[in-house]
């Protein structure tokens, strides 16, 4: 394979905070003495009190992540307060709308009064340190008030993303026994509504069959829409928030207590609780924010993700407002009103860095040049990518017609467990391939191994480990410890595994080749294989399911379902129908099966267990590549799920 590399561009090396020799140098010594150079760049945040011990990890046993741990700090106060004196009248949040011509600009100086204010209600709403607040929004500056309120009175939020059923709400919910909810009347998306506050009626409702009673429901109006209304539990945010005392005195946090908790899709069971902690992620997120994207004082930055997700809260909240920045909050999706929103948006906003989806850029591109060319870009710089492995062609396309030759693309590689990006180039230091999400952030050690868990040297591709820990790591999984072992630390003892299949060039590059487990990641968004599944066996004609991905143009994987149907019921288009309804109710819209086979047994070795390498390959229709079968039970099987696949080229 031809490999392309585009040099350090001049125009990002003459401006670059990071030049190349910086970057060597700072990443040696941020490997080899860990404690002294978390210790220097630990200053980058505000504390209260300074901490002495920097550094307290360790992989193996209990597994046990410290960082700064006897400092004191609040997050709101390094994101708001510690502005106030120089930039209180700088715009924090540039909000633009769903519909183009509404949009909004809140100063430092006002997000102190809302955030302050939201802090107040929550307080005398009952909300105390180390309580759950579930928030469940739509990208609205609220959004943001929401964590950063529950962050200056040292409440842990969980956001559940806008996307999600009532489901799957609850089950957030219930998992990490939050009584109090923030969210709205409704959401507005590509000028669609969302029902926000009816789902969160209905989540309510089950999560309290589980006994999880939620005490109070705050609710934001956006669209005035028409909404049921319990007085005893719901409160109007802005009726609330009005009444409520502008200042609010920052929490003294331990660096250790607990930021945040989101949930994400992992192998096996229910989506894990990943929790965040006070200093070691603000000092992470802000650091790689600053660095990563190469961000100076006054630019305007935006990234495209949802607050739902991990990339809004690292690099639309807590990043950029931690480095003081202008940070861009956008509500509604790339192609409204029409395929040119994105470069119509940073026109209008003069934004200089820029970080989207591949999912988005191959859509984007499937529109057209014109849409992009049509608009002046002028103001751009860097230009980001983060979420899947971005293909050469989507890259190129990016770096040629988006940046036009002008931006490095900066391909971000990292996870909702790792808080921030791990693997990404810098815009002055690193020279780009296409693909590759190229080099180690500083105090990042990958590492790459077989299956047995032998150290691959050199040029190799195997499992992606980090064998060591960096400050935005994860702490824990919610109220599990023993699964936060058992998932990252057990298949290959004293290392992180991220799960990631990765190959390492002759240039020392990395080139994430995607999850090696039974995750998917559809669109960017991360989903267990087995959700589906659980889901798809709740509906009465099903018996049996296995989901598997498979590679898809626009949306990176598609998710391809097989169903083995109860005694009686007939598979066709009707309960296709039906089954996609089902998923959809049960997980979300994100969720939804691409292609469902019905098929009258699974391939499954003796002892019982799905052979899934099979049903890959079927779904990629290269069933000319099996392999070894004759372990199966029933080889029979395969016959008919060839003969009846979905993905006949
Ligand atoms: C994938 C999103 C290739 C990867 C921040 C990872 C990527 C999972 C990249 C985490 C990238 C993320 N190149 N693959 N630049 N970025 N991934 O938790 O498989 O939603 O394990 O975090 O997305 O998804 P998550």
């Amino acid at each position: 394979m031809t490999q392309k590399t585009h040099k350090v561009l001049k125009q990002a090396k003459s401006r670059a905070l990071i030049d190349s020799d910086t970057y060597h140098d700072w990443y040696k010594q941020s490997v080899k003495n860990p404690e002294k150079f978390w210790g220097k760049h630990g200053k980058r945040i505000d504390w209260f009190k300074p901490y002495t011990k920097v550094k307290n990890t360790s992989f193996t046993g209990k597994v046990s992540i410290k960082w700064f741990e006897d400092g004191l700090t609040n997050v709101s106060y390094n994101c708001i307060d510690r502005h106030l004196k120089t930039r209180g009248d700088q715009t924090a949040i540039i909000w633009e709308g769903d519909n183009p011509y509404d949009d909004r600009k809140i100063t430092y100086n006002e997000l102190y009064d809302q955030v302050c204010r939201l802090a107040n209600v929550l307080k005398s709403n009952g909300v105390r340190k180390g309580d759950r607040v579930t928030i469940y929004m739509p990208m609205i500056p609220e959004a943001a008030y929401a964590m950063l309120a529950c962050t200056r009175i040292g409440a842990i939020h969980s956001i559940v993303f806008g996307g999600f059923s009532p489901d799957a709400l609850a089950g957030r919910i219930v998992d990490c026994e939050s009584t109090f909810v923030i969210t709205a009347d409704e959401g507005l998306r590509g000028g669609k509504k969302i029902p926000l506050k009816h789902n969160t009626d209905q989540a309510v409702a089950i999560a309290g069959r589980s006994d999880v009673v939620v005490k109070k429901v705050l609710v934001v109006q956006r669209t005035a829409g028409k909404v049921d209304w319990f007085d005893s539990r719901d409160i109007w945010y802005h009726e609330a928030v009005a009444r409520a005392k502008p200042d609010c005195p920052p929490a003294k946090m331990k660096a250790e207590d607990p930021l945040f908790i989101l949930y994400t899709s992992g192998s096996t069971g229910k989506p894990k609780g990943v929790l965040h902690t006070t200093g070691g992620y603000l000092v992470y997120v802000s650091m790689t924010h600053q660095y990563v994207f190469d961000y100076h004082d006054g630019d305007i930055y935006w990234c495209t993700a949802d607050v739902g997700w991990v990339t809004g809260h690292s690099y639309i909240v807590y990043g950029p407002l931690a480095n003081g920045a202008t940070t861009l909050m956008f509500e509604g999706v790339p192609n409204y009103p029409s395929p040119s929103r994105f470069w119509d948006v940073i026109d209008k906003h003069q934004v200089n860095i820029f970080y989207t989806a591949p999912t988005a850029i191959r859509a984007l591109m499937g529109a057209g040049d014109a849409h992009v060319t049509k608009t002046s870009r002028k103001s751009l710089r860097t230009l980001g990518s983060v979420g899947e492995p971005i293909n050469p062609e989507a890259w190129e396309w990016y770096y040629n017609v988006v940046g036009e030759k002008k931006c490095p693309v900066v391909d971000t590689w990292w996870q909702t467990e790792t808080g921030g990006i791990m693997i990404t180039p810098l815009p002055g230091a690193t020279d780009l391939k296409p693909g590759s999400a190229t080099t180690p952030f500083f105090g990042i050690q990958p590492q790459l191994v077989d299956n047995d868990g032998d150290v691959l040297e050199g040029t190799a591709e195997g499992n992606l480990c980090i064998t060591d820990s960096w400050p935005g790591q994860m702490r824990t999984v919610y109220g599990d410890h023993e699964r936060f072992i058992q998932t990252y630390f057990s298949t290959y003892k004293g290392k992180y595994f991220t799960g990631d299949g990765c190959r390492r060039d002759a240039d020392g590059y990395y080139w994430i080749t995607g999850r090696v487990d039974d995750v998917i990641n559809v669109s960017g968004h991360r989903m267990g294989t087995a959700e589906v599944e659980s889901a798809l066996v709740s509906h009465d004609a099903v018996s049996e399911a296995a989901v598997v991905g498979y590679p898809h143009d626009m949306k990176g994987q598609g998710i391809y379902c097989y169903v083995t149907l109860m005694e009686g019921a007939t598979g066709g288009d009707e309960l296709r129908k039906d089954l996609v309804r089902h998923v959809r109710n049960e997980i979300g819209p994100i969720a939804s099966p691409d292609k469902i086979q019905f098929s009258p047994g699974l391939p499954k070795t003796r002892s019982g267990k799905i052979m899934r390498r099979i049903l890959r390959k079927i779904a990629e229709d290269d069933f000319a590549a099996l392999g070894d079968t004759s372990t199966l039970a029933d080889p029979t099987v395969v016959t008919d799920l060839i003969d009846n696949r979905q993905n006949k080229k």
